[in-house]
């Protein structure tokens, strides 16, 4: 059945021409990811209309407008809810949306809160300390090598060369770095040095399914030890990807701890979560993404369809129809 379908998102070129930084809209959307999601809606035989940011939401909605339901991509601006505007302004309209609600939104931009819940249900994640001042950075008693990033980023935003970090000196001056340039807390784990794996997952409840389990393999010379704002911007000569398939044991462990991270974190349509082997090669929960990127050729999701036979168009059709079957019922 076509819907009438409404795009939220933020546009990077609409940040920039109002006056933001390239770094302050990072995260945000190329006209290309908005393009292939209507492209893709088209294709299914939805009507899509362009509405734009949360504010732009939220007075067309004020104006007594609705939609179908809409296709929520927009991370937002400022905060560590940010991710959680939309969603809580269609929730507030009884606007039906698609992927995660409110809470989970902002929990899961939080990693220390998200890994606080994730590590309660007895799911494997590395040690960790939130680290507000330089005093707390000295006193920070986890054992080295330590891995620092700022607690509600995304997109490897402050994840470099120097995130990792083998003595005391190392680490204090990591953080003042981290520190000064996101204002915020930053989140100093233990370093995994082991494999990596996202896993894409679409679906709720007993119909919540894993599109792919893909490994991320560093091939670049320098910062080979994690997914940086340089091996994220240069991938295609830094980074090489790989569908992991069921009889490879890592695929089974990545494939359960996700769905179990999925589920315990309340998430919706879908999501992708990121995981990484400790010294022992036992997975660990790094992160989850309930609004997962979709531009249809760099994002992880879409290209572990691609890996696996899925189109993009498909991907974009079960999102749909995870979503519409919630408020179906
Ligand atoms: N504790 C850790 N040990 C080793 N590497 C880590 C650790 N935490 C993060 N990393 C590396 O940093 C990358 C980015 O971290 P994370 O996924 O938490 O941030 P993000 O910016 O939110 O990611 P995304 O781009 O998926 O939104 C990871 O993919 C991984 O390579
Ligand atoms: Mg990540």
């Amino acid at each position: 059945m076509g819907l009438f379908i409404g795009l939220c998102y933020d546009l990077k070129a609409d940040y920039l021409k109002a006056g933001f930084s390239a770094s302050e809209v990072m995260e945000f959307d190329d006209e290309e990811t908005i393009i292939a999601l209507e492209t893709a809606l088209l294709q299914l035989g939805h009507q899509v209309e362009r509405v734009g940011n949360g504010k732009e939401l939220a007075r067309r909605l004020a104006k007594g407008d609705r939609w179908d339901l809409v296709f929520n991509i927009a991370e937002g601006l400022k905060g560590r809810s940010r991710e959680a505007q939309v969603p809580a302004i269609c929730e507030l309209f009884a606007q039906p949306y698609t992927f995660s609600d409110p809470l989970t939104c902002a929990l899961t931009l939080d990693k220390a809160l998200a890994k606080r819940v994730v590590r309660d249900r007895g799911l494997p994640t590395a040690p960790f300390e939130v680290v507000n001042t330089t005093a707390e950075a000295a006193a920070v008693s986890l054992p080295m090598p330590l891995f620092l990033k700022p607690m509600a980023e995304g997109s490897s935003k402050g994840v470099t060369g120097r995130s990792l970090v083998k003595e005391h000196q190392e680490l204090v001056n990591a953080y003042q770095v981290l520190h000064e340039l996101f204002g915020q807390p930053i989140l100093v784990e233990t370093f995994l040095p082991g494999r990596e794996v996202t896993v894409g997952i679409i679906g709720n409840g007993s119909n919540s399914r894993v599109v792919g389990v893909m490994e991320v393999i560093f091939t670049g010379q320098v910062e080979a030890f994690a997914y940086t704002t340089l091996n994220k911007d240069e991938y295609l000569e830094r980074v090489s990807y790989r569908l992991l398939i069921d009889p490879e044991p890592l695929a089974a462990q990545a494939k359960q701890l996700a769905l179990d991270a999925y589920h315990t974190l309340g998430c919706r349509d879908a999501a992708r979560v990121d995981l990484r082997c400790d010294p022992n090669g036992v997975l660990q929960f790094m992160e989850l993404n309930p609004l997962p990127g979709l531009h249809h050729v760099r994002s992880d999701l879409p290209m572990m369809g691609r890996l696996g036979g899925v189109t993009y168009t498909e991907i974009i059709a079960e999102i749909v129809e995870s979503a519409w079957q919630r408020y179906k019922c």
